[in-house]
């Protein structure tokens, strides 16, 4: 049995489809912060099968101990935990205790409970600026980071090499993602981010759908192919099996480090090429200007994906033409996301 935390999320709610496909168990903790239960209802759907959720927090200790000695509980896939970037440089000491105090009880809680397998969400973001590119996993990290956030997840790398050291029964797999977008093919589930989004794709998923007026591309004059920043994008479904993928190889192998792979695709988009798969995958028009660049943001960024073909036997498979026509599908099916299925009961 997987303890899923953070389930209720964008991306934990396409991984709960992937783990049922591949016939895992689990069970879900979510505090709904960032979340609708009404995604783990759309999964239910999804998979016909009920699923077994708990809202509640990571940090608490006392909730945590309930649920692993109710449950066979062998590993947990991390989810949990908050990422606003912006947010993060307002609000730096709340995401440093959800974040990393967070993952700190929750690892501890793991020890008291000898659960061992741990995979963990975390982000290209602990690169900083790479020196070259594509990225690879063996590249500096912690240097550069701009803002809270991706701090808290270099911060929760390191927790995690040093719990290995001092217990090296532990069997942790780190996940850098790159920029996960995109919905499931059936359209019930997507991102469904409170507020104006912070990310480009739900921006202009939003602008097309008429929500918000237009988009403002951070930065026409960086030294890319167009001028506007370039990102390594990945289909959320195809993150989604890495997860597989990963909990498969802590199941089957021997460590003797934890495991770090980059999930990317290896390809680099800009904005403005974007922009244009958007408008190609949905019909609609989208009305941009190009403004400042945002603090903190780097001109280009995309991984060297083939340390997790070589391990996990696993690549993406989606382009960018499912990744915006899956976004846009959910969008325009579900223009106030999980809120308005919520409010019709
Ligand atoms: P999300 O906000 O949709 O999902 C995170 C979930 O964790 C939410 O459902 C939220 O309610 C829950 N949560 C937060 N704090 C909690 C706590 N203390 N206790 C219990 N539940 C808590 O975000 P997502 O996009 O699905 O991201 C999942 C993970 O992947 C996060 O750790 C995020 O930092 C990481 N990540 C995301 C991206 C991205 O671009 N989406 C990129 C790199 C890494
Ligand atoms: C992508 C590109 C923007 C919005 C962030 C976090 C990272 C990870 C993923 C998760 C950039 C441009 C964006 C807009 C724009 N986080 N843009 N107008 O910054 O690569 O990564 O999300 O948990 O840690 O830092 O993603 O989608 O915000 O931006 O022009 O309204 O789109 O400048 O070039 P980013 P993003």
């Amino acid at each position: 049995m997987i303890l899923v935390t953070g389930g209720a999320g964008y991306i934990g709610s396409h991984t709960l489809i992937e783990l049922n496909d591949a016939g895992f168990d689990f069970i879900v903790l979510d505090n709904l912060s960032n979340s609708s239960q009404e995604a783990i209802k759309r999964v239910e759907k999804i998979i016909n099968k009920k699923i077994t959720f708990i809202k509640g927090d990571i940090r608490d200790k006392e909730l945590l101990r309930k649920i692993f000695s109710e449950n066979e509980i062998d590993s947990v896939i991390h989810f949990a935990g908050l990422k606003a970037v912006g947010e993060s440089v307002e609000k730096p000491l709340i995401y440093y205790e959800n974040n990393v105090c967070g993952t700190n009880t929750l690892l501890e809680v793991m020890k008291e409970f000898n659960v061992k397998k741990f995979v963990f969400s975390s982000s290209a973001t602990v690169y900083g600026e790479p020196e070259k590119m594509p990225v690879t996993e063996d590249m500096q990290t912690g240097i550069g980071i701009t803002n809270p956030y991706g701090k808290s997840k270099y911060m929760i790398e390191e927790i995690l090499k040093d719990l290995f050291i001092s217990d090296n029964s532990f069997k942790i797999a780190i996940l850098r993602y790159f920029n996960p977008v995109g919905a499931h093919e059936s359209g019930i589930i997507g991102e469904d981010p409170s507020g104006i989004p912070n990310n480009l794709m739900p921006f202009i998923s939003q602008v097309a759908v008429g929500k918000l007026p237009k988009l403002r591309v951070f930065g026409g004059d960086y030294p890319t192919k167009d001028g506007t920043g370039v990102r390594d994008f990945i289909h959320v479904v195809d993150l989604a099996k890495a997860h597989v993928k990963a909990i498969e190889y802590l199941n089957n192998n021997d460590l003797n480090e934890p495991l770090i792979v980059n999930l990317g695709t290896g390809r680099g988009y800009s904005v403005l090429e974007m922009i244009e798969s958007f408008e190609k995958a949905s019909g609609v028009k989208i009305p941009y200007e190009i403004v400042d660049r945002r603090p903190g943001d780097i001109a280009e960024i995309y991984a060297n994906p083939n340390k997790a073909k070589k391990l996990l036997g696993w690549e993406a498979k989606r382009g960018i033409k499912e990744m915006c026509e899956s976004a846009w599908k959910w969008q325009s099916e579900h223009p106030k996301g999980y809120e308005k299925i919520e409010n019709e009961k």
